[in-house]
């Protein structure tokens, strides 16, 4: 099939690539020529695995294209698929005019029929205000140009595989012409066993906020699980354990630390706040999951002031800047929020991340950065992780403390075992989880 893509950033990028190699020859759009010229190199704008080589796999075969006219990408087109941003405006609304832009852009240039598919998370509703957008445009297409929904449930560090292995593919139409043309889109991944979910438009475009609001919500449940725990003692990660064992609740989403960051989970649980109070129902308890995770990075902070006392002129660490391993993607990093907060009461910030360390700096310039972990936590008084990449799992955590002011480990992602941390001489701060002081840890090292 021709398939025309608007937008390519994370979610467009791998859908182009995606569909390439599934078979179908794909043409890639975006507004930013720069990216469109280092698209058509085969160089990747961000880091993803194995994005780079199915690119570079997808321009040789000549099955994958970029234009910056965005004509080109759509005249041929069967499908055009709209993955531009939808960021959140000051009120926390999603800011839809690039989706209703490209719907226009696709009008002006379709030649036939065509069907205008949403792939960015938009609020539910918007195909209803894309479909007249078509319309006015070109009245004279308005029986060829359909709109459909197939949002992307694709998570960043994995969204190659999430692509072309997905759990479910979901598809929201209003007509069985616009449900076949999809069906032949993923023909491939469907013969491999995999389900498609044909529902209305609605209910797609629903489904998508309520799955991301729902692994949010798991989230904070355990992070304000966590503040419990601290009080009584308990350990919140045998807590998730137990619950985890039962089928019914099971084990992911449900580690503590300093919560969910990236492009997702924060935007898309406030858009789907404000659509819902603007359709006139205050949808109880989102405005709670995004207060308790804002609560997680002041959770961190009073560890590290309850380690340190003043923070002016101390000197802290951040292991991991990305909002998550496996990324260089720093939006709405917890890391990044809590070394405001650091730089805010007067303490240095020093930050080492394996691959976001470029777009931290660009976010934050007021942090130090170091090469590596341990010139990191040279002359720190504080470690902070921040974010659990694998490299972090092996330190030589003597050497680590050897080289600090003092050792100190805060673990904001529940990663280390407390007994290892003891025996290394440090003392340990994680989150829901018995603390090991600066007393505890000395009290242990004398003979
Ligand atoms: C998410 C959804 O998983 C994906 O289905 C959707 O399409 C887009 O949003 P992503 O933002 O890439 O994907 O990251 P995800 O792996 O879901 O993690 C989100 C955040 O939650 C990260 O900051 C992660 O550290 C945090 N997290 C995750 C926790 O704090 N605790 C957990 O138990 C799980």
């Amino acid at each position: 099939m021709q398939i025309g893509v608007i937008g390519t950033g994370h979610v467009g990028l791998v859908t182009c690539v995606s569909l390439a190699h599934l078979g179908h020859d794909v043409c890639g759009t975006d507004s930013d020529a720069d990216k469109i010229a280092q698209l058509q190199d085969g160089m990747s704008p961000f880091f993803e695995p194995d994005l780079e080589g199915m690119l570079q796999e997808g321009l040789s075969c000549g099955r994958l294209h970029f234009v910056s006219h965005p004509a080109e990408a759509i005249r041929e087109a069967d499908v055009v698929f709209i993955s531009v941003g939808t960021p959140p405006r000051a009120s926390g609304d999603a800011n839809l005019v690039a989706v209703e832009a490209a719907g226009r852009t696709v009008a002006r240039h379709a030649t036939g029929r065509c069907l205008v598919v949403e792939k960015s998370t938009v609020p539910t509703g918007t195909a209803h205000r894309l479909r007249r957008a078509l319309r006015r445009e070109r009245p004279d297409l308005a029986l060829e140009l359909e709109v459909a929904s197939n949002p992307e449930f694709l998570s960043e560090g994995n969204a190659i595989k999430n692509a072309l292995e997905p759990d479910r593919i979901l598809v929201g139409a209003e007509s069985e012409w616009a449900h076949q043309v999809m069906r032949s889109v993923y023909a491939p991944i469907i013969a491999s066993g995999c389900e498609i979910v044909e529902t209305d438009i609605a209910t797609a475009e629903l489904a998508k906020h309520a799955s991301n609001a729902f692994l949010a919500l798991r989230i904070s449940f355990v992070n304000a699980l966590a503040r419990l725990c601290e009080r009584t003692g308990a350990d919140v990660l045998a807590v998730s354990d137990v619950m985890g064992k039962d089928p019914r609740i099971g084990r992911h989403f449900l580690s503590a630390g300093l919560g969910y960051g990236g492009s997702c989970f924060p935007k898309d649980l406030i858009a789907l706040k404000r659509i819902s109070s603007q359709l006139g129902y205050e949808f109880p308890f989102l405005a709670e999951v995004a207060r308790v995770n804002d609560e997680t990075i002041e959770a961190a902070l009073e560890k590290i002031r309850d380690a340190l006392w003043n923070m002016e002129g101390k000197r802290i660490a951040l292991l991991g800047l990305s909002f998550k391993p496996g990324t260089d993607d720093v939006r709405f990093a917890p890391a990044l929020s809590l070394a405001r907060r650091l730089l805010e009461e007067g303490a240095q910030v020093v930050g080492y991340d394996p691959m976001g360390m470029a777009n931290a700096r660009q976010d934050v310039p007021e942090i130090e950065t170091a090469s590596d972990s341990y010139d990191a936590a040279e002359g720190a008084h504080c470690v902070v992780l921040c974010t659990e990449w694998d490299e972090f799992l092996n330190l030589d955590l003597e050497k680590l403390g050897r080289l600090m002011a003092h050792p100190i480990m805060i673990d904001g992602r529940n990663v280390f075992d407390s007994d290892a941390m003891r025996a290394a001489g440090f003392a340990y701060y994680a989150a829901g989880r018995p603390p090991i002081t600066e007393e505890d840890a000395s009290a242990r090292s004398q003979p």
